[in-house]
């Protein structure tokens, strides 16, 4: 349930029977919350509309209000203020039904969603960087928020592997004589991992200068889609050894994908889907290639030119969608438009959400266009990028080692998980590897997630991962501290019975921790939820300062504040299981 809607329903009451338009409603926070912890101001409105003094028809709001309801009090304050106090009776309900199960409070759309969800998209031969940090984190919460909400999810990693990266490391390859074997001509070297994270950028490099390398790695990459041996052989192998880290990356993450599909899994889908915009007369020649015009009105406004010889500029500009190469290979978007056709021929989702990066924009809007023009998308799918900004170091340019170069993914865990052994050995707790790998995970995630998603960060591990403050590490030891109080009070939690005001406080942050499920899924963004879970947090360690659970005397009393206490833990659990982030037992 969510209190604020059940609040507004009552509002929505209360005018109708005055002969107010429901409509006017407004709830928001109280501005004082030791009066209340709502506050309607919808007199002012409606005073105006209705040519009276504010202060009357709030207090008739009030008035009235008081009638629904035993869950709350309903008080006028001038100058015309309607203010909504929940009832300790009313708090104890919604505690015990948190106690009974967290996910009670959940409020689910009424009906759910068939989801595909596309995240981490790794590339394969490529070194994962600091680039690849969020899309992975981000679609696993967004994944288990929607999982909550009720809806069937299933989730595809979508690899990068059917792109110029192959061929262009394949002929690095084979320049730096590894592939000798493969070809016939003699042995093969031994490739590692390491061998290709030296040899992509080498590649890469040589790609802008080199023209004759440029076009055999174009031949390259088109042999591998056209499954030419030894090509084909030598890209499966890359793949192969690529992936097997990627998986590793992404379970130290905690990020888990239902398929495990790649660009090339679309492969039987390709050449339908080219022959369906042919079929309807949307593709045509351009310099070579073939494209699909998707600009709508508004877009490709010719910029006036100040000289002939200057190239012609455009306002909005919206260029088509390349679908073939000059040399027939595939390209990124033919791979994506073809994935759509086949999620939708195997699953037949009402949405598919892409977890990318804010910089792939064009693209999503292009391929998106053009699946929706030619109908492998019908009307009513929702097809979605949910795009997020970039990961700035302390200077607030996009973050780099201190030499310049891109971080790897791999020394990021590496330093987030140093950084919790440092500070779990401030409390006592040495070697437990998986712990801080736990805890470093959980102070990344949460840095990432508490900021609205298509913004930038600062990544700051010093910030991220301290113990204290709105940090992932604090929530976690927040619920480890609850966690060891419930095992030394010994008592079995009873039936909860709100008392003083930190007992409400904590029960309030729970019903805004309801709230903040609602906000974040219709936000696709986390942010709301990881500020309300850091609310209840902390308005735990208030309780947990002021009130002596272990010294109670009462024994109804204090099993109604274990009750409480592990309502809370409770709540805290599902809320960072929801953010993908673990809670440990002890820290
Ligand atoms: N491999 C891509 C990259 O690293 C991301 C894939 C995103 N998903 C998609 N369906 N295009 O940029």
């Amino acid at each position: 349930m969510i209190v604020k809607d059940y609040l507004i329903s009552k509002l929505e009451e209360a005018f109708t029977k005055l002969g107010y338009d429901k409509g006017d409603v407004t709830l928001g926070q109280a501005n004082n919350p030791q009066v209340a912890d709502y506050q309607c101001n919808s007199a002012f409105v409606l005073a105006k509309k209705l040519g009276k003094r504010p202060d009357e028809v709030a207090e008739a709001i009030a008035q009235e209000l008081e009638k629904y309801s035993k869950d709350f009090v309903a008080t006028f304050s001038k100058p015309a203020f309607v203010n909504i106090k929940m009832t300790n009776e009313f708090l104890s309900k919604i505690a015990n039904s948190v106690l009974e199960d967290p996910k009670n409070m959940v409020k689910k759309p009424e009906k759910p969603l068939k989801i595909v969800m596309d995240y981490g998209g790794a590339n394969v031969a490529k070194e994962l960087h600091i680039g690849h940090v969020r899309s992975p984190i981000i679609g696993e919460a967004l994944f288990r928020l929607n999982k909550l909400m009720g809806n069937e999810v299933v989730t595809d990693t979508h690899l990068g592997d059917w792109g110029l990266q192959m061929g262009l490391t394949v002929a690095q390859l084979e320049d730096d004589g590894y592939l000798e074997g493969y070809f016939g001509r003699g042995t093969n070297k031994e490739i590692t991992l390491d061998t290709l994270n030296e040899e992509y950028p080498k590649a890469s490099k040589r790609k802008s200068t080199e023209s004759d390398f440029k076009k055999k790695a174009d031949d390259y990459t088109l042999f591998i889609q056209r499954k030419k041996q030894p090509f084909y052989q030598i890209y499966q192998d890359i793949r192969a050894l690529s992936v097997a880290k990627i998986k590793e990356h992404y379970l130290q993450l905690g990020c888990h994908f239902d398929l495990w599909y790649g660009e090339s899994t679309a492969e039987p889908y390709l050449n339908r889907a080219v022959q369906m915009f042919k079929d309807k007369g949307l593709a045509y020649m351009s310099e070579g290639a073939l494209v699909v015009d998707v600009a709508k009105e508004g877009e490709n406004i010719p910029i006036e030119k100040k000289s002939d010889d200057e190239p012609q500029r455009y306002r909005n500009p919206m260029p088509p969608v390349i679908i073939k190469k000059y040399n027939d290979a595939d390209l990124y978007a033919t791979t994506d438009i073809a994935t759509v056709l086949m999620r939708n021929e195997t699953y037949s989702p009402d949405k598919i959400m892409y977890i990318v990066d804010q910089r792939q924009t064009m693209h999503f809007t292009q391929f998106i266009r053009a699946c929706k023009l030619v109908g492998i998308s019908p009307k009513e799918q929702e097809l979605v990028q949910i795009s997020f900004g970039t990961v700035n170091g302390k200077d607030g340019k996009a973050f780099k080692t201190r030499e310049g170069t891109t971080v790897k993914l791999s020394d990021i865990i590496d330093m987030i998980t140093t950084k919790a052994s440092q500070r779990l050995k401030e409390n006592g707790i040495v070697g437990d590897q998986k712990l801080a790998l736990m805890i470093g995970v959980g102070a990344l995630k949460f840095g990432d997630l508490s900021n609205i998603v298509y913004k930038d960060y600062v990544f700051d591990l010093d910030k991220f991962s301290s113990f204290e403050g709105k940090t992932g590490p604090y929530i976690q030891y927040t619920a480890a501290r609850i966690n060891s109080l419930i095992t030394k009070t010994g008592v079995e939690p009873g039936e909860i019975k709100v008392e003083t005001d930190e007992e409400r406080n904590i029960v309030i942050s729970l019903v805004k921790m309801y709230e903040s499920f609602t906000t974040a899924y219709e936000e696709n963004s986390l942010h709301s939820l990881c500020a309300a879970v850091y609310n209840l947090a902390s308005s735990y360690a208030v309780f947990y300062n002021n009130i002596k659970v272990n010294t109670e005397k009462d024994s109804k009393r204090k099993a109604s504040l274990v009750g409480l206490s592990l309502a809370t833990l409770k709540a805290i659990t599902l809320g960072l299981d929801t953010l993908g982030i673990e809670t440990p037992t002890k820290m």
